[in-house]
This record gives C-alpha cells, sequence and structure tokens, in this order.
C-alpha cells in the first residue's frame, strides 16, 4: 500500500512488498508487477529504504557513483571498532570491494584483474571438472537425488577453494571457514551468534596470511590465482597482505550463495520446461545464454542489492538524503516488461545484450567465468547422464528456505533420474 509522505515522496510498505512473506517466496512475479508498474522508486516505511524497481532506473542507479555499497555511508551505521580491537576479519572486511572508496575500488579492480585472466582461469576448469564428476559420481545409477544436497551445497565453494588454490585434503577446513565468513555477514542472525561466527573464521584467516608469507618469501610467487594476487603490480602499487585476504573475503561472501542458488534453479528451470531442455540437447553452442536466461528466469534474489547516498540527490523526481539506504531490485528489474519482451518466459535464445544478470558499473561481477564453468559442467554432465530426467513427483509445491537472508533458497530439489527400473517398465 502507498501513500504520498513528505515533499510529496512515494511510499510503501511491507503490504506491498515483503522479502520474507512466503507468497512471494513462492510466486514473487505479481509483486515485482505491482511495483514495476505503480513505483518505480518508492521509499519502503518498514524497511526504511528507497525501493528502486525498473531496469532503467537500477541500470542508472548501479552506475552512478554517488551512490556507494559502503555501509559505512548508512546513516544507521554502527560506529566502527577501535584500531586496536579490529582482528583479521575486521581488516580484510575493511579493505574489501563492498567496503573502500571508488578511488581505492578502481586500484583494487586493477591489480585483481590478473588474478581473473583467462590463462589463470583456464588452469582451474579442470580442477572444476574433476569436482562436478566426483559430485556425478557419488549420484551415480540413483533412481533419484536431491539438487541441493548433491550438487548445490557441494560445488561452489569447493569450486572456490580449488580456484584460490586450497589442497583438496584441506577442503573440509575451507567449507567450514567459508560457512562462517557467510554466516558473519548475515544481517537477521543476532549480534552473539555473528560475533561466534566470526571469530571462528579466524583460523581460517590465519591459513592464508601463513600461506602468503610463504609465498613472498619464495623468487616467484606462483602463476595460479593467489601468485597472481601476490605479483600484481600497477605502477609501483601491489596488494598487501588484507587486501588479498579481501578478495578471498569478497568470493566467498559473493560466490558461494549466489552459487548455491546457481545449481538449483538452471535444473529447475529446465526441468519445468522440457522443450528448452531438448533445445539445448540440440543447440549447445547455446549454453551460456541459456544460463544467463535461466538466471533472469528464476531470479532468486529475494533482497535487493544495497547503496548508500553519499549526499543528497535528486533521483527520478525524488529526493534522497545523505546516508539513506537504496534497495537496487534487479530481480524485479529482470522482469520489466518494458525491458523483456514476455518477462515471464524462459526463451533460452533470447537476446539479452544490456542484461544486468551480474550488475553493471564499477561494481559488475567478478566471478562470471567461474559462473559459467560451474554451470556449463554442471548442465552439460546432467544431461550427459540422465537424459530421460524430470522432477520427481509431488516437486510442484517447492521447498523453500523461508527465513534465508537473501535469497529464495530452493533446499529441497528431487530429480527422477529416468533410471529407475520401475519407470522403465511403466
Ligand atoms: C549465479 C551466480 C552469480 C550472480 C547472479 C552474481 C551477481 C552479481 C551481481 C549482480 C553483482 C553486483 C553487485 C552490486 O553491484 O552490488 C556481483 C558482484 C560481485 N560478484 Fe557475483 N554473481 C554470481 C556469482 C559470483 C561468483 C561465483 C563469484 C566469485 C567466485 C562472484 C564474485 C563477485 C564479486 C567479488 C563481486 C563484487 C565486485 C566488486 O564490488 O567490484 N560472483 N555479482
Amino acid at each position: 500500500m502507498s501513500n504520498a509522505g513528505a515533499d510529496g515522496r512515494v511510499e510503501i510498505d511491507a503490504r506491498t512488498f515483503n522479502p520474507y512473506s512466503q507468497d512471494f517466496i513462492r510466486a514473487p512475479d505479481p509483486v515485482w508487477q505491482v511495483l514495476l508498474r505503480d513505483y518505480p522508486i518508492a521509499w519502503h516505511k518498514d524497511l526504511q529504504m528507497w525501493l528502486v524497481n525498473t531496469h532503467e532506473l537500477c541500470d542508472r542507479i548501479l552506475k552512478d557513483n554517488r551512490f556507494t555499497p559502503n555501509f559505512r555511508a548508512w546513516e544507521f551505521a554502527p560506529p566502527p571498532k577501535p584500531d586496536e580491537q579490529k582482528n583479521d576479519f575486521d581488516l580484510a572486511f575493511e579493505k574489501g570491494f563492498f567496503a573502500v572508496t571508488p578511488q581505492a575500488h578502481l586500484r583494487l579492480r586493477k591489480l585483481t584483474m590478473p588474478a581473473f585472466s583467462r590463462p589463470v582461469m583456464a588452469k582451474i576448469d579442470a580442477k572444476i571438472h574433476d569436482l562436478v564428476t566426483d559430485c556425478f559420481d557419488a549420484i551415480g545409477d540413483a533412481p533419484s537425488f536431491d539438487v541441493y544436497d548433491a550438487l548445490a551445497s557441494k560445488i561452489p565453494v569447493r569450486s572456490i577453494a580449488r580456484m584460490v588454490g586450497v589442497p583438496t585434503d584441506r577442503e573440509d577446513f575451507f567449507h567450514d571457514f567459508a560457512v562462517n565468513v557467510i554466516k558473519s555477514t548475515r544481517i537477521n542472525l543476532g549480534a552473539k551468534e555473528r560475533d561466534a561466527a566470526m571469530q571462528a573464521t579466524l583460523p581460517g584467516f590465519a591459513y592464508f596470511r601463513e600461506e602468503i608469507a610463504r609465498r613472498r618469501a619464495q623468487p616467484e610467487p606462483g602463476n595460479d590465482f593467489l601468485g597472481s594476487l601476490i605479483g600484481a603490480s600497477d605502477n609501483g602499487s601491489q596488494l598487501d597482505d588484507y587486501e588479498i585476504l579481501s578478495v578471498v573475503f569478497a568470493l566467498i561472501t559473493a560466490g558461494s550463495d549466489t552459487a548455491t542458488d546457481l545449481h538449483t534453479y538452471l535444473l529447475h528451470g529446465l526441468l519445468t520446461h522440457p522443450e528448452q531442455l531438448e533445445l539445448l540437447r540440440r543447440r549447445p553452442e547455446l549454453m551460456e545464454n541459456a544460463i544467463i536466461e535461466l538466471l533472469r528466469y528464476g531470479s532468486f534474489g529475494k533482497m535487493p542489492f544495497f547503496r548508500f547516498a553519499t549526499e543528497d540527490i535528486e533521483f527520478a523526481g525524488q529526493q534522497i538524503r545523505k546516508g539513506q539506504a537504496v534497495g537496487v531490485n534487479i530481480s524485479a528489474a529482470w522482469h520489466d516488461p518494458a525491458r523483456w519482451e514476455n518477462p515471464n518466459s524462459l526463451d533460452i535464445t533470447r537476446k539479452l545484450d544490456g542484461n544486468i544478470v551480474f550488475g553493471t558499473g564499477a561494481h559488475f561481477c567478478i566471478g562470471t567465468y567461474l559462473v559459467r564453468v560451474q554451470g556449463s559442467l554442471m548442465l552439460k554432465t546432467f544431461m550427459e547422464r540422465y537424459p530421460n530426467a524430470r522432477l520427481a513427483p509431488g516437486q510442484g509445491e517447492l521447498d523453500f528456505e523461508w527465513n534465508h537472508h537473501n535469497a529464495r533458497r530452493i533446499n529441497r530439489l528431487v530429480v527422477d533420474t529416468g533410471l529407475n527400473p520401475a519407470r522403465r517398465a511403466a
């Protein structure tokens, strides 16, 4: 519901958009369509932030440097800890992509570029191939499997571990580290629980600090991901230890939850549209386009991306005050009929130029290569091994993790592999 507030500002509340409502999580599109039609931009009284919904406005705001993702610019940000109380977690966080000034961010992106170059990334392809194969080998000839359990909860964090060069016998250790890093950033956890998770990340940070020190002591730091970060130089400027830790931190926070939903939503989208799955089988060259279209179509993010105004700004006819939070609702934007024809249909041949599935502007996603490698290896292996797969009966009603802080997380998706003897006989 809306009304006009002070200065003629357009206002809504949780009755119009509640990202935690079960109805919304089950079927978000009717809510998005109301937001897109009636509230391109509005002040959300319950969330205490602006909500920007249309494709055009989301695109504009993400490219506008007067809005920063640094939550220290937020009017309600807690005061920073005194320097003497800061631990590795705090120091890595404050040097990270989402916490530094635009200028420092540009430097960070420049210095991390070589680590994300094709030659370095190509080295991880084979390792991720083995990981995906191992996950499918574990499923084997089973008549059915749960996508979340067998693939989505296993591939993303281990892919990051392999990308940053953690030895396979330390992957469980890295997994615990990653789980605690993510927990420490969850705004919907109590302070005590968050603090315990943060303490539990410290052995992981210590592991990487030791590894960085070991590499620095060698004549050459190596030409893998970590070595490229250590060796990178721009006019004599190099990354320090905490900046390198901040990159690992960013990969975990930005790349594990998102890629978990990637696997479930890729398979759910295709198995509920068998004609699109068939098309992909016939035309494997559509794979990359299909992955982006499935992400657009599924739009698993329920919370918007945050920005904070660094000055008073007039934007789309509304007055945004310095320090106010702005939610960039890109999931709604991906279903904007003004931008996408038939936004609610899945079409893996769709022309996706100008999409903002991976953001846009200075903070454009750094992990797109890893998304493509993980997503295409998973889908390719799935199609090869289970040509007759379909969703198991009863999967019309999905199991969501209702309280997930960020995503419309599907935490159980059972697939009938088509290898079930009873089904073959039927
Ligand atoms: C389905 C998977 C993914 C989606 C949909 C996705 C989407 C996005 C989006 C929309 C942004 C921009 C956020 C903003 O402007 O506030 C972003 C940034 C980022 N992503 Fe991804 N991402 C995915 C996977 C990954 C992976 C696998 C990694 C790394 C391993 C990763 C690393 C990052 C990082 C570090 C940033 C911040 C870059 C910066 O601030 O300069 N992402 N991603």
